[in-house]
């Protein structure tokens, strides 16, 4: 199957993704602007979603509407999928919030989960999976994992940036999930940076450098 990427082409998301780059951009700025982005990011990764149709009374008539047809459940992978989620919560103030940790075991490289706590009816509901760098897609792909093994069916997958390495990586695994994002830059580096990237998300979003 091919792998759906959508890579967003919008001048307030690339303008936005420009100052979070840069690296003198404070750690005020760099918040502020994960969560614009983010919700800007957010409105084209929910683009697709299904919907019916319902009935509307305005203060005048009945009017024909719209409601999203399953509940939207936001899982950020922690730590650095929290920078993205106050943007999107505001675009989609009434989704439920479930939360993954992942970490390294440093014996097998491979990506553990520390925390998953999860709403229940993930199985029924669209699912849209954040964290920021999608990398090489390690983490990610085991989150994934996790989510299918709880019944997800229905997932979308949200970051700011990726590299071919990690794209690559991702698909290979959850050929069915779409990847949403501002940005497929060049490359990892040695230590799995994304070049150019913006650095550590997690350390820049929360001032831990
Ligand atoms: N995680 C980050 O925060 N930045 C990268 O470049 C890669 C992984």
């Amino acid at each position: 199957m091919q792998q759906d990427v959508t890579v967003i082409e919008h001048p307030l998301v690339s303008t936005l993704l420009s100052r979070l780059r840069a690296r003198d951009t404070t750690p005020g700025s760099f918040r502020r602007h994960l969560h614009e982005i983010s919700r800007l990011i957010a409105f084209e990764a929910t683009r697709g979603l299904g919907t019916r149709k319902i009935e509307v009374e305005t203060p005048v008539a009945t009017a024909d509407g719209t409601e999203l047809l399953r509940p939207v459940v936001l899982v950020p992978i922690l730590r650095a999928g929290l920078g993205m989620l106050n943007g999107i919560v505001d675009i989609l103030p009434d989704a439920q919030v479930g939360h993954i940790g992942m970490a390294r075991n440093e014996d097998t490289h491979l990506p553990e989960t520390y925390y998953c706590n999860l709403p229940t009816d993930i199985a029924t509901a669209d699912v849209l999976l954040i964290d920021p760098m999608l990398a090489t897609g390690h983490s990610s792909a085991a989150a994934a994992d996790q989510l299918k093994a709880r019944g997800a069916k229905n997932l979308r997958f949200v970051c700011l940036v990726t590299c071919p390495e990690g794209v690559a990586h991702f698909s290979e695994r959850h050929p069915d999930i779409p990847i949403v994002t501002a940005a497929i830059d060049e490359r990892l580096d040695e230590n799995a940076y994304i070049v150019p990237g913006l650095g550590d998300a997690g350390d820049r979003y929360f001032g831990t450098l």
